[in-house]
This record gives structure tokens, sequence and C-alpha cells, in this order.
């Protein structure tokens, strides 16, 4: 029997909701549960950059168990970004301190697609296979893995404006002045993103997800033209019976177009009532949507906001408990643990 197909895998709490089984209580994962916020992270990040740390899947490996361990969370995430497959796409990218991803050759006209390259993964990122080998043997057995990958849009709004954004001017002007070549490189990096999180199964992932954190600043009338044919194209790629979360933030104008992507799990967050995004969005299990920022507050706060997520959900199967968007660097560790506490002991 293959690890992914293991029994206690299988019937763990996480994979039974995604499946949209009923479950003894609500699973509880957190985006971005490894990171700056714990000091354990801090300290190896002390020593060796950030792309460096990623290539190390022995490091990288320790940074996922550690987080999901002691967090006590019933799903871990492979310890990698989403940008680091622009590397072998042909885009120089670094993390400067404190601000950020760059890219320091961005894609901005038809010529740039020249060097836009294919990707053979197993060659160039074959450090993330490694690390999710590494991470499935360590984990327990009854703690899935989840592989990773940025949707299109999200990925190409990072190389077409070199970096975060506000407001993607450059984004949106390449997608307004040629349609064309915007689509083609949307259709390059699903391409190269099918292949990728494929290998994460392959090697040792039980579920992807995708993450298109940014696609809440198209228009409806752009998503469903130029982006939603390029996502529903990489999650239908995606090994079948490896169930797909497609997340995104600020999406409630997208809920009738996110029905028809294909995915398994939609995550939403913190700008919705859960009930009115599940009623919405029909057939699909639900992952979120606790505001992050609630864990600033008081322990008392978390604790209700988390009952009424829980009250919202109603008992429905296919609830999966997540923030509405990643755990942020300054949040204190006591509310987190506070609020995985709540979720499991409600
Ligand atoms: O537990 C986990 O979830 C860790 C794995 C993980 C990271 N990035 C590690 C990381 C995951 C799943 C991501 C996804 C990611 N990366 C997204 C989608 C999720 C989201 O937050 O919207 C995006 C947009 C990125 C791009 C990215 N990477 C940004 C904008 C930044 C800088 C801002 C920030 O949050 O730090 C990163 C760097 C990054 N990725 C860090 C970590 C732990 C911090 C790097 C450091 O240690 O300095």
């Amino acid at each position: 029997m293959t690890e992914a197909s293991a029994p206690a895998l299988q019937q763990s709490l996480f994979l039974k909701a995604c499946r949209r089984e009923k479950t003894d209580r609500t699973p509880i994962w957190l985006m971005r549960q490894a990171g700056r916020y714990m000091k354990e992270y801090r300290e190896i990040r002390a020593r060796m950059p950030f792309i460096e740390l990623c290539k190390d899947s022995d490091l990288a490996a320790e940074v996922t168990v550690h987080a999901a361990h002691t967090l006590g969370v019933d799903a871990a995430i492979i310890f990698s970004d989403i940008l680091m497959l622009v590397e072998p796409l042909g885009f120089e990218l670094s993390y400067g301190k404190d601000q950020g991803p760059r890219i320091a050759n961005p894609f901005r006209s038809s010529a740039d697609l020249a060097r836009v390259r294919p990707v053979q993964p197993h060659d160039s990122m074959s450090y993330v296979f490694d690390a999710v080998r590494k991470t499935r043997r360590a984990l327990r057995e009854n703690v899935p893995l989840i592989g990773f990958a940025g949707a299109p849009f999200t990925m190409a709004s990072y190389v077409i404006e070199g970096g975060g954004s506000k407001n993607f001017i450059e984004t949106k002007r390449l997608l307004y002045a040629d349609p064309a070549a915007f689509g083609a490189l949307l259709e390059k990096i699903t391409t190269a993103t099918i292949d990728y999180v494929n290998g994460q199964a392959a090697a040792g992932a039980q579920a992807i997800q995708i993450f298109d954190s940014w696609v809440g600043a198209l228009s409806p009338d752009d998503f469903r033209r130029h982006v939603l044919p390029h996502t529903r194209r990489l999650i239908a790629g995606i090994t079948p019976g490896v169930p797909t979360i497609y997340f995104g933030t600020q999406t409630n104008g997208l809920f009738p177009m996110l029905r028809d992507l294909g995915a398994n799990v939609i995550g939403v967050d913190w700008r919705v009532e859960l009930d009115a995004a599940w009623t919405a969005l029909g057939d699909v299990a639900i992952q979120g949507n606790l505001d992050p920022v609630v864990l600033f507050g008081t322990e008392a706060e978390v604790r209700s906001q988390v009952r009424r997520v829980l009250r919202q959900a109603g008992g429905r199967p296919g609830h999966i408990f997540n923030l509405g968007h990643g755990v942020l660097p300054e949040t204190p560790v006591e509310n987190v643990l506070a609020l995985i506490d709540e979720v499991k002991g409600a």
C-alpha cells in the first residue's frame, strides 16, 4: 500500500472533510502555520536566507513538522513558497529584508514570452519533492500533508509586477493592452504548475491547495474571460483522487463562477459570512474563515469568534476550520493555541 492510501490518512478528519463526509469534530489547520510568529522559525531564519531554507529539504521538513506537531493541527503544509516556481520559469527571485518578494526581470510584453521556459519539475523542483517525502515520513500517520502552488493569476501578477502590488496596474495594463500575451503567460504558468503539483502528490502529498491570494482584484468579467479557463485547466489536470482546495481572498463577487472550477474545497475569507458563502458555492467543502487579525485581540474574543464561525458552519459535513488568510508575523502564539483548542473542544 502506498503511504498516500494508508487507511489512517484516508480516514483522517481533514481528508474526510475534503470528501464532505461526517466527522466527529471540525478539522483545523492554519495557512502560514509555520512562520515568523514562531520563535523556533525565527531562530532557523537567523542562520540562513529564506530561499536557502526552502531549498534545504531536511530543514524545510523540520519546519513543517515542528509547526504541525506543536500546534496539534489536523493537517500540515509543505514549507516552501508559491514563488519558488518562478525561478525555473526564468525569473530572478529574491526576498529582501521585510519587504517581500522581488523579481528582477519582470514580464512586461509579448517580447518576454520567448524567455519564459518550460519547466521540468523533476529536475528544477526536486528539492520540494524531497521535502514532501521527508515531511511525510516524519509526520504522524493520521496527519495529511498538503502540497501547494500559486494559481495562474496570482503567479502572473507577481512576475508582471515584479513583486507585490496594491492596484495591479502593470498586470491589468498587459491584460487590456495585449490579452493574447497575458493569456500565453498564464498558459505557460498553468502547464508548469500542473506538473509541479502532481509531482508533489506523487512524492506523498495527500491534497493540493491552489493559492489565488490576489484574484479578488479582478472584475467578474475579466476573471471569467481571461483567468477562469486557466485555473479550471489547472484543477482538471491534478491527479484524480487528490482533493483540491482553491483559496482566494475578496472572492464574493466571483462565487457563482468558483462553482465551475472543479475544486473539492473552496477557501473563503472573513469578508463574507460563512453560511452565505456556502449557500452561494453549493456542493463543495468550505475552508475558513476567521479574520487572522482577531488573533491580536483577547483570548475571550478569539474563542467567541471561533464559536461564531462554527455556528455558521452549522455542523454541515465538509467544514475545514482555517483563517481567511495566513497567520501574520506578529501574531501571539498563545492565541493561535487558544483558537485550535476552542475548535477541538467544540
Ligand atoms: O505554513 C505555511 O503555510 C508555510 C508555507 C508557505 C509560505 N508561503 C512560506 C513563507 C506558503 C503556503 C506560502 C504561500 C504564499 N507565498 C502565498 C499565498 C498565501 C498568502 O499569504 O496569500 C503568497 C502570496 C506568497 C508570496 C510571499 N512569500 C510573500 C508576499 C512573502 C512576504 C510576505 C510575508 O508574508 O512574509 C513571502 C515570504 C514567505 N513565505 C515567508 C514564509 C514563512 C516569510 C519569509 C521569511 O522568513 O522572511
